[in-house]
């Protein structure tokens, strides 16, 4: 089988388990199209009632992390409308664009810099293509370095990914739409719908949303939807400094709703065009953002990697282009079945922010250090990563399925137990005897600590097979031993074992293996 059958199979594979990833979030209540009755609205989702607990488990990870384990770190609720004035001063209203090129013939509109983005990624894939195929036929013998150094084929790809990547850096610093332009005809993109070079001119395209408030008797005012969060953090620096008695380095931690007129929205809740963000900004002296910058990395790495959803599927990607304010930033990558994907951005973003809203406010946003005995704008580390992203991230990497003995198949969610929307789920083995009662009893002595589910109808292999769809870590069954005994068995989601413990021994178990805590120790 040559390479490239190899990896359309693979690409296909990953395409139909995606495709089952999104229908079992719709079958299982984790996500619905918006309005569905209705036939849905574009890249807009509705999150139901397993994918709200998953929701707010990652929510509550995030901000306790935050919150919670950094006394120097707190959070605020700012309104989704703000002054629309902020978005002037933040660049938003001039500069937060998206470069797009329309396909003649399919009638499809793309982000130029994605196509090319794409581009890059094939000579990549060609690349590391020819150095596996190399690695196998030399084995032990072979030398990578002198084989990229010497191989024909691959410093001819390489020097041809270095003029592509070099043109479109330039193109994006000095924002030259016919640039961009030209980099995909010179490389002969194609458009993946018609299969045609046919491409429009590429125009800018803002991404925010606006509406008016006020009616117009009294002069409306255009007001945006806010195309993220960090701006209600940056306008009340001084509200919490001040009120907070806040020292210089500390955070301001936010989670809310963000909008953007997405044009390219695909990939299902991947890039939407409502969805949520979590964003802290650490404030810190002028000269030390680069060294907390780096601190945040690693942090924010850490973070993820604590899931336990395989160190492998996470990658740093440094931005080719910076933005104008910021003087370093990166992306936390997560393996979707789509690629790498972008789920976490890391930026310094100087003092930009906070010495633009001065300039427009006419307000001193600055703080006065002690110890330093001086006042000045500090610079700003963020984190920003998307709920709705992380949450296909997790979902993605935790949806497996598994054949059993018997030939028979199960479909689960190794989802982190802290992050499961139930946590145990408690099964009568009959329908009689007392046994729901029992079962009854010993869920009003769980509920109050976590999720917990009753569930009596079907055979209880079927209600197995329901709480493994939902990523239920445990399920507990009580049986006629339980009346006599009080003991019942414990069954695990992933190793489909059971062992037998007191019902006094219960939320102790579940609760060691569930706690959030579990995931910071
Ligand atoms: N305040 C900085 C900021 O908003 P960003 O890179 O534009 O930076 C941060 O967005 C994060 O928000 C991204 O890493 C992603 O997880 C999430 N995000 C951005 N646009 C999104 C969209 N259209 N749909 C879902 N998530 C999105």
């Amino acid at each position: 089988m040559t390479d490239i059958t190899q990896k359309r199979q693979k690409m296909a594979q990953q395409e139909d388990v995606f495709k089952k990833l999104i229908s079992h979030c719709k079958e299982y209540g984790f996500v619905f199209p918006s309005s569905d009755i209705y036939d849905g609205l574009g890249a807009v989702y509705d999150y139901g009632q397993n994918g709200v607990e998953l929701k707010n488990n990652i929510k509550r990870y995030w901000w306790d992390s935050m919150v919670l384990l950094h006394e120097n770190v707190v959070g605020i609720d700012s309104a989704i409308f703000m002054h629309p004035t902020v978005w002037k001063a933040s660049g938003h209203v001039d500069a937060f664009n998206d470069p797009l090129i329309d396909n003649k013939d399919s009638k499809k509109r793309y982000r130029a810099d994605v196509l090319i983005e794409e581009l890059l990624a094939k000579y990549d894939d060609k690349i590391e293509k020819e150095v596996e195929k190399a690695a196998k036929r030399f084995g032990d013998s072979f030398d990578e370095t002198t084989f990229r150094e010497t191989n024909a084929r691959t410093l001819e790809n390489q020097a041809k990914r270095d003029e592509i990547h070099a043109r479109f850096v330039k193109a994006l610093n000095e924002s030259d739409l016919n640039e961009l332009r030209q980099i995909i005809v010179d490389y002969e993109v194609v458009c993946p719908i018609s299969g045609t070079k046919n491409w429009t001119e590429v125009r800018q395209f803002n991404l925010m949303f606006s509406t008016e408030m006020g009616s117009t008797s009294d002069g409306a005012t255009k007001v945006y939807l806010r195309p993220e969060t960090a701006q209600g953090i940056f306008v009340n620096f001084l509200n919490v400094q001040k009120t907070g008695r806040m020292k210089i380095p500390f955070g301001i931690a936010q989670i809310g709703k963000a909008f953007r007129n997405e044009i390219v929205a695909r990939q299902f809740i991947f890039r939407m065009r409502e969805f949520e963000q979590m964003e802290m900004q650490f404030f810190v002296r002028p000269g030390e953002e680069l060294e907390w910058f780096a601190k945040w990395k690693e942090i924010r790495m850490k973070w993820h990697k604590a899931l336990g959803l395989g160190d492998h599927k996470y990658r740093f990607h440094d931005h080719d282009k910076l933005a104008h304010y910021a003087n370093a930033a990166t992306d936390i990558e997560f393996e979707m079945p789509f690629g790498f994907k972008e789920v976490e951005g890391i930026h310094s973003r100087t003092d930009f922010d906070l010495g633009s809203h001065e300039k427009y406010s006419g307000k001193k946003l600055q703080y006065f250090d002690t110890e330093l005995n001086q006042s000045y704008v500090p610079y700003v580390i963020e984190t920003s990563i998307g709920v709705d992203r992380m949450f296909l991230s997790v979902m993605a990497a935790s949806y497996c399925e598994e054949t059993l003995e018997g030939n028979e198949t199960r479909v689960v969610l190794k989802l982190p137990p802290p992050l499961a929307p139930v946590k145990v789920a408690v099964l009568p083995l009959v329908k009689k005897d007392g046994l729901p009662e029992k079962a009854q009893e010993i869920i009003q002595t769980l509920k109050f600590d976590f999720k917990s589910m009753y569930d009596e109808k079907d055979s209880i292999g079927k209600r197995y097979r329901r709480q493994d769809a939902i990523g239920t870590p445990y399920c507990v069954t009580v049986d006629h031993q339980t009346l006599e005994d009080s003991t019942v068995t414990v069954r695990h989601r992933d190793t489909m074992q059971q062992e037998r413990i007191p019902v006094s021994n219960l939320l102790h178990t579940i609760s060691h293996k569930v706690s959030l805590k579990s995931l910071f120790l």
